[in-house]
């Protein structure tokens, strides 16, 4: 006995020594961004900034869920792309050459949250000043300090920043929050009260381009003015667009305000830096996708009729978090029969999925990376005849358009094959009499670049190496569509995350069952949730 209790003692002892190893072990180099690479992003950014300019970037804003209750927060993807920083009311400054900052020459400076054990006590540790300067490599001020920081406007030639929020709460008694640093950054950029990022944005266009491309830039405006009548009224805006001939052009084009304030090419400048994905960032989409992949096996195996559109979506967010993957990229999209026709339905609110068909799109996020993967199943696990017309009609869709993610090919190629399959067949099934009937079936587009966001920052140009994109057909036919009766109710939408490179394309969610053989055949499998039932409650 006393053997057996030391016995016990002992592997006791042994699985807490493994289980503070475990815990106490860091995050692998190759498992998450480091230092290194903040700081190529920033020097790949510094590259392409105008001389003598300065790029502001501000951390996004907390946003309030209830009362004192926010949401989680989430890192503004630039921010934490240049610096790796997650905490918000934060300040990057970044210099095209070095600066005196603090009496010291620097490019660089970072504000930050200063620790604050009271705040720290209920939410969780921060960084504080030194910790970020550890952790990101830049030099770091609080941020209480950027009231006092000096911005040489005369100096400068170019201010540029991204849009400002226009709805951030202003917290009582915190000099420091975002409202205030934003406040701050006003003043000292001389931004005035009636600035307007859309209109700054136009005004350099024009300038830089208005008198050698009239016609592109003239529709432009004309777009952007449809969305925001106030442009309407412009009026240097109205004096180009109306100008009768080249030289009341040419002086339509001098006479626009000449500004130092930018609030347009930093944008753009992220959008094409982000676009293409270095290794590190690969490693990390990969291993978010194949996260999502395995959670459409299990819910596969696991799903049953009598399931509810919100307990398949428990499943797959157990399954991701069980891989360690924090959140979802985006609210997930659980939808049976009618519920799959509406494209970002997230209510999952159908108590039974019964013997429709379910669409699943549903896509981990680790460490920052999300993922973005959509299979659509037949509830029972047996696809119907009219089910699997419409899931391999889709289905060839998304192989044509597959074949269209080659390196040069414009961003529009995929969608285009896409489409010309799904019209053909849509056609064929007598869904459709006319091509131009075919939105109504599918209607959004089949691509998007895919990273730290879901609809991830890119130039929508010619396709890059190493870029990711999702491909995603569909087919929604909600009841009351008018084609047969019995097409209604089906909505089936497959989407695949892509790699593009200089080799070719390879799918990144192909182990996710994706053709009508394998997915029946996965669902026939037994799965460990089989046996885990709940008792009932009152
Ligand atoms: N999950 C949203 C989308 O597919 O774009
Ligand atoms: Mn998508
Ligand atoms: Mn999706």
């Amino acid at each position: 006995m006393a053997a057996f209790r030391l016995c016990m003692l002992l592997v006791w002892a042994t699985v807490t020594v493994a289980a503070a190893q475990v815990r106490a072990t860091p995050d692998k180099p190759s498992d998450t961004l480091d230092k290194a690479f903040h700081q190529q992003r920033r020097e790949q950014l510094r590259k392409q900034l105008p001389s003598r300019s300065v790029a502001v970037f501000f951390a996004s804003p907390i946003r309030n869920r209830a009362n004192d209750v926010d949401f989680y927060y989430h890192p503004d993807p630039d921010f934490y792309y240049l610096t790796g920083y997650k905490e918000p009311n934060a300040v990057l400054v970044l210099f095209s050459e070095p600066q005196s900052i603090a009496g010291k020459q620097a490019s660089e400076v970072l504000f930050v949250q200063p620790n604050d054990p009271q705040y720290e006590l209920w939410n969780g540790a921060r960084l504080g000043v030194e910790g970020a300067a550890e952790a990101t490599g830049i030099t770091t001020q609080p941020n209480t300090n950027f009231a006092s920081f000096k911005l040489d406007t005369a100096n400068l030639q170019h201010i540029l920043f991204k849009e400002l929020p226009h709805d951030v709460r202003n917290s009582a008694n915190d000099e420091a929050d975002l409202y205030s640093l934003l406040e701050q950054f006003k003043v000292k950029a001389k931004v005035p009260a009636s600035f307007d990022a859309q209109r700054n944005r136009l005004y350099k266009l024009v300038r830089e381009q208005g008198a050698a491309q009239p016609e592109e830039i003239k529709s432009y405006i004309g777009q952007m003015s449809r969305y925001i009548p106030s442009l309407r009224q412009d009026k240097y805006l109205n004096d180009y667009v109306n100008a009768a001939d080249a030289r009341s052009r040419i002086k339509a084009v001098a006479a626009i305000p000449k500004s130092k304030l930018d609030a347009y090419t930093l944008a753009q400048t992220l959008a094409s830096l982000r676009e293409a994905k270095t290794e590190q960032e690969l490693q990390l989409l990969r291993k978010a996708i194949s996260i999502s992949a395995q959670g459409q096996i299990e819910v596969m195996k696991a799903m049953r009729p009598d399931m509810s559109e919100m307990e398949l979506q428990g499943l797959h967010e157990f399954v991701h978090k069980k891989y360690g993957a924090q959140h979802v990229g985006y609210p997930s999209i659980v939808g049976a029969g009618n519920n799959a026709c509406v494209l970002h339905y997230i209510e999952s609110k159908k108590p039974q999925v019964s013997n429709e068909l379910v669409l699943m799109d549903v896509g981990a996020e680790y460490k920052g990376y999300t993922a973005d993967v959509t299979r659509t199943i037949p509830a029972n696990g047996k696809f119907t005849r009219e089910q699997k017309e419409i899931y391999e009609l889709v289905y060839k869709a998304q192989e044509a358009a597959f074949a269209a993610c080659k390196v040069g090919n414009d961003f529009q190629a995929p969608h285009r094959a896409a489409a010309e399959v799904i019209t053909a067949g849509l056609q064929k099934l007598g869904i459709i009499k006319d091509k131009s009937e075919v939105q109504r079936y599918f209607p959004h587009g089949t691509s998007h670049y895919l990273g730290l966001d879901v609809h991830d920052a890119g130039t929508y140009g010619p396709f890059q190496h190493n870029t990711v994109i999702t491909v995603e057909p569909g087919i929604y036919i909600p009841e009351g569509s008018p084609c047969d009766k019995k097409w209604w109710g089906i909505g089936v939408r497959i989407e695949d995350d892509i790699l593009i490179t200089n080799k070719g394309w390879e799918n990144l969610s192909k182990l996710a069952p994706r053709t009508v053989a394998d997915i029946e055949k996965t669902m026939a499998q037994p799965s460990a949730l089989d046996d885990f039932k709940l008792p009932a409650l009152n």
